[in-house]
């Protein structure tokens, strides 16, 4: 007898398993899919699907409901209760996913479904696999009041605490609003959807009651504004296609747990590739800009760099790339972008980013071209001694391998705190046009030479009698000139700092790639830790 026929005694069994089945899957219903649809959502499902490897999606808890009586909740229960949860693999590696489903109760958080995630951020923890939560939800369950809010701080302790041990990755693709957002901001990585997704502490209505000002939902918490604007996201993508794809290719750079090595993808990029252009790429002018991205493209494999937060802070760089096929994150200060200067939010930008590489062992790369911290009371009013700090504290305290590239400027406490070699980096490189000094020449000058300089103008005065006030600029420019040449060949360079031992190697530029990969090799049964404490007190 065929097993599945309908008169054998377990076919009403199964065919209510897929009664059941069937039901959580229509989940809101068609006519609300076709609205996610339409306003250019795929649905969770959909997702799903399309985040990890083709078949691979084991659902958990697909059959839970809400326990909500008031205000007719017991008459609308939906198998799921709103929410997939499950795994599955992305590259053939295990990680935990969560999908919120717009199409029911608005994809908000009830007990129920608050209890689905912790379930599997509580498994994802035991077996050490990263989290990625896909958002789209109208928040906390009007319905359910404080049982909900209960349900989100269960969620905000398993972030925190799977925070270093698993990577966790939001993707942001409708709403996020009210606390809720705090859960993905404790996350490692943010991602949202241009024009679909939104993210913000009080809302556009509740803004005009109590501020009567008027913003858009898109202007106050859109891709655009926290990709560019707060920092708050990492990854700014135009579809929902293209924010599952980002996923994967960011989970392509990740160990699995705190303890586990990132994988290796394997490259037919030469370890000893040569590129000559390198060795010119820096402009003779120090004033002059250059695209420090033209740098890591031709260092890295097959030039591919993966940056993060490129819209944000963007005189500094950060990203992920491979060397030699092992996952590194680069830190890079941009020449093209206000000079490479550091300023609050490139401090902040970079200093989360090496702390996440430190807790998940992939190793730092730094490239240095640094004029110092930007000047003025709008930078020094907001803290910028308290933020700069972070990144300092973060180089400082990272124990994964750290290797640095100084490629020109390496000025003042800039240069302490970009993974200089007194703060524990590993392999510290300087190319021949690097300049390591307390301060650029023309500053310096003036402070150190102030004297001399007002002396020339006495000499010249004494000389030719009063002198016009553009004999004046002539005569102390001359004397600068003298000064500031005497002040670069003594200073602008790396050998200095090479015969401290403060530089390991002053290398030539086009054999950089070859350099990092075997310093990388070196430093591959690495081991350094930190005094035992509860935790440092990075200055927030
Ligand atoms: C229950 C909700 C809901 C919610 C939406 N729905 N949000 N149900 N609880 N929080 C339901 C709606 O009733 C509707 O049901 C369906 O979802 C779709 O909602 P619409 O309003 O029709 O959709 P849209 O016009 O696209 O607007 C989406 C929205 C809006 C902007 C998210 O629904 C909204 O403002 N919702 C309330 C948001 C909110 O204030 N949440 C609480 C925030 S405080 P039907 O049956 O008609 O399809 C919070 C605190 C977290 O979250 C605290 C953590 C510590």
């Amino acid at each position: 007898m065929d097993d599945t026929h309908p008169s054998h005694p377990h076919a009403a069994s199964l065919a209510e398993l897929e009664r059941r089945h069937a039901l959580a899957e229509e989940a809101g219903g068609a006519e609300r899919r076709e609205r996610q649809h339409r306003a250019g959502k795929l649905s969770a499902r959909e997702r799903v699907e399309l985040l990890l490897d083709p078949g691979t999606f084991e659902e958990t808890d697909k059959f839970v409901t809400h326990r909500a009586t008031d205000f007719g909740m017991d008459k609308q229960r939906i198998p799921g209760d709103g929410f997939i949860t499950g795994y599955g693999t992305i590259d053939g590696r295990t990680v935990f996913v969560y999908a919120q489903d717009f199409t029911v109760f608005g994809g908000s958080l009830s007990e129920a479904n608050a209890a689905k995630i912790v379930k599997i951020m509580d498994t994802a923890m035991r077996v050490g696999a990263p989290i990625i939560g896909l958002n789209d939800s109208g928040g906390a369950r009007i319905q359910e009041g404080v049982v909900s809010l209960a349900g989100y701080a269960d969620i905000f302790l398993r972030n925190t605490l799977a925070s270093g041990v698993v990577p966790q990755l939001s993707a942001i693709m409708g709403p996020c609003a009210g606390g809720a957002v705090y859960s993905p901001a404790i996350t490692d990585f943010i991602l949202m959807v241009d024009k679909t997704s939104h993210m913000f502490v009080t809302g556009p209505d509740v803004i005009r009651t109590v501020t009567h000002e008027e913003v858009s939902k898109e202007e106050l918490g859109g891709a655009a504004t926290h990709n560019e604007v707060s920092g708050v996201a990492h990854f700014l993508a135009h579809d929902d296609q293209e924010c599952l794809a980002m996923l994967r290719e960011l989970f392509s750079f990740l160990p699995a747990n705190n303890l586990d090595p990132p994988p290796r993808r394997a490259t037919d990029d030469p370890i000893d590739r040569e590129d000559t252009s390198l060795d010119t790429i820096v402009p003779a002018d120090p004033s002059q800009p250059y695209d420090i991205k033209d740098v890591i493209t031709r260092i890295v494999d097959d030039g591919y760099f993966f940056e993060v937060q490129e819209h944000f802070a963007r005189n500094i760089v950060i990203g992920f790339a491979r060397l030699n096929g092992r996952s590194i994150g680069v830190v890079a200060n941009q020449p093209a972008f206000l000079a490479g200067v550091l300023d609050i939010d490139a401090s902040t930008k970079a200093a989360r980013f090496v702390r996440f590489c430190d807790a998940f062992n992939i190793p730092l790369i730094t490239l240095e071209d640094v004029p110092g911290f930007l000047p003025g009371t709008d930078q020094e009013h907001r803290g910028i001694i308290r933020h700069g700090a972070k990144l300092l504290f973060a180089f400082a305290e990272a124990t994964v391998p750290k290797l640095l590239i100084i490629t020109r400027k390496a000025y003042g406490g800039a240069y302490c705190v970009m993974s200089s070699k007194h703060i524990r980096t590993d392999a510290n490189f300087a190319w021949p046009t690097a300049e390591i000094a307390v301060m650029g020449a023309e500053g310096a000058v003036n402070i150190v030479y102030g004297r001399e300089l007002a002396q020339a103008l006495r000499d010249s005065k004494e000389r030719e009698g009063e002198l016009s006030e553009e004999r004046e600029a002539e005569v102390l420019a001359e004397a600068r000139r003298e000064r500031v040449a005497e002040f670069r060949e003594r200073f602008a360079n790396p050998y200095i700092a090479a015969e401290r031992g403060y530089v390991d190697a002053v290398i030539r530029p086009r054999e950089t790639r070859r350099r990092l990969i075997h310093a990388l090799e070196m430093l591959d049964g690495k081991r350094d830790s930190n005094p035992p404490k509860k935790h440092g007190n990075i200055p927030l």
